[in-house]
């Protein structure tokens, strides 16, 4: 991110009283490559969007329309993003004009596009579980080994600090997380548990694949004791386990994805209220959209929200919202963001002591 581009946009969300959209999230395509049990884009041949390659100059449009509004950053997400060989070419671009670019992705394509990948601010690579047959069975895809082959390869690029490794947990692999921390910190990156959430995607869900009730608490005591030996190295928010446990996004806690993260489609169009569920798409440029009645409509609705909205817990909304809703978990974005993470020091910890062959952490 580009200092200057940081100062000029804050001086733009200042003059509008911090109405703007902060963040967007670009779907590059809607493919994958693997198969996870817990995604909606994990079925095969779900999802065959190829006209992408088609929008190319659109997006590039898109991305000068973000940075005028001022956008901090840019996530690059999908199905799997590298699946579009455009992708790395937005990073440059968005990232050329001064925007902070992230994009998770599951591995199997950085090291083709490493020289890409590495001009990313946050590079995330999913993997919930060091044990292949494990890791095989979550992903339906034995392709852990090459996964972290890539991996490897594409750390000798870019600073190690700025990689996260994103883990989605349930029970099935929580006590794989402590060879997974002790692998980011034997490289100097970052792990990010998740718990699995259901995602709905235009008003359809996968069967349900949540934590409930005392596997919530499980979970979250166990990522605590995990976050206090590896002070440096796991980060997640400590309130997301009170928000999963209240049903997720309501009125106590609401879903700001309409007003601050805007949501771009593979084909360049903007999307409302979420990347989830459309009432509302647009190719008019982004100015024109967020000042249509009919936009301000659905945005004045997210303190309210709206019935398909039941139960969602989705991570990224989740985020964007932590930081408009409150100014602790604000706080706590900013110093995870530094990598300050809340949590006291070793001692024993049962997370880690639970797993065999992982010592507990002595830093
Ligand atoms: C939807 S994927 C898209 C990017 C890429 N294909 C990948 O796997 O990283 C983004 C992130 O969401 C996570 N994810 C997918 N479904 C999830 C679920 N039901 N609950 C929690 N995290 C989930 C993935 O593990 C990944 O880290
Ligand atoms: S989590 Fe990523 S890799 Fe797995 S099915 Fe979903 S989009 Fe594909
Ligand atoms: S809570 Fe937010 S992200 Fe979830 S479905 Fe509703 S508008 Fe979309």
């Amino acid at each position: 991110m580009k200092y200057r581009y940081l100062a000029k946009s804050a001086w733009k969300h200042l003059r509008s009283g911090l109405k703007r959209p902060y963040m967007a999230m670009l779907e590059t395509t809607l493919m994958c490559n693997m198969f996870c049990g817990y995604c909606i884009f994990g079925e095969e041949g779900k999802f065959n969007d190829l006209d992408f390659r088609a929008r190319r100059e659109r997006i590039f449009q898109r991305i000068d329309e973000l940075a005028a509004m001022g956008v901090f950053a840019l996530s690059f997400s999908g199905g799997e993003p590298l699946l579009n060989p455009n992708t790395v070419d937005y990073i440059a671009y968005a990232s050329g004009k001064g925007l902070w670019t992230s994009m998770p992705t599951n591995g199997l394509l950085i090291r083709k596009y490493a020289d890409g990948v590495a001009r990313l601010d946050m590079l995330e690579v999913s993997i919930d579980s060091l044990n292949p047959a494990r890791f095989a069975r979550r992903r339906g895809l034995n392709g852990l080994p090459k996964i972290l082959d890539n991996l490897e390869y594409v750390l000798k690029k870019r600073k190690p600090f700025a990689t996260q490794i994103n883990a989605a947990v349930n029970m099935e692999n929580l006590y794989d997380l402590p060879e997974l921390a002790e692998f980011a910190k034997q490289r100097d990156l970052v792990l990010a548990p998740e718990a699995v959430h259901n995602v709905m995607r235009g008003g359809k869900l996968l069967p349900d694949a949540e934590l409930h009730g005392e596997e919530i608490d499980q979970v979250e005591s166990y990522l605590g004791e995990l976050r206090a030996a590896y002070p440096k190295n796991v980060r997640f928010y400590s309130h997301y386990y009170q928000f999963y446990r209240q049903g997720g996004f309501g009125p106590q806690f609401p879903c700001r994805h309409p007003s601050k993260l805007i949501s771009v489609k593979p084909d360049g169009s903007v999307h409302l209220p979420c990347a989830f569920m459309t009432l509302f798409k647009s190719q008019a440029p982004l100015e024109e959209i967020f000042a249509l009645a009919e936009v301000k409509s659905i945005i004045s609705q997210e303190t309210t929200l709206w019935d398909f909205c039941k139960g969602c817990k989705i991570g990224c909304p989740y985020e964007v919202s932590a930081f408009a809703n409150s100014s602790r978990l604000a706080l706590e974005s900013g110093l995870n963001f530094l990598r300050i993470f809340p949590g006291k020091k070793a001692g024993g910890s049962t997370a880690a002591a639970k797993s065999p062959g992982v010592g507990v952490d002595s830093a």
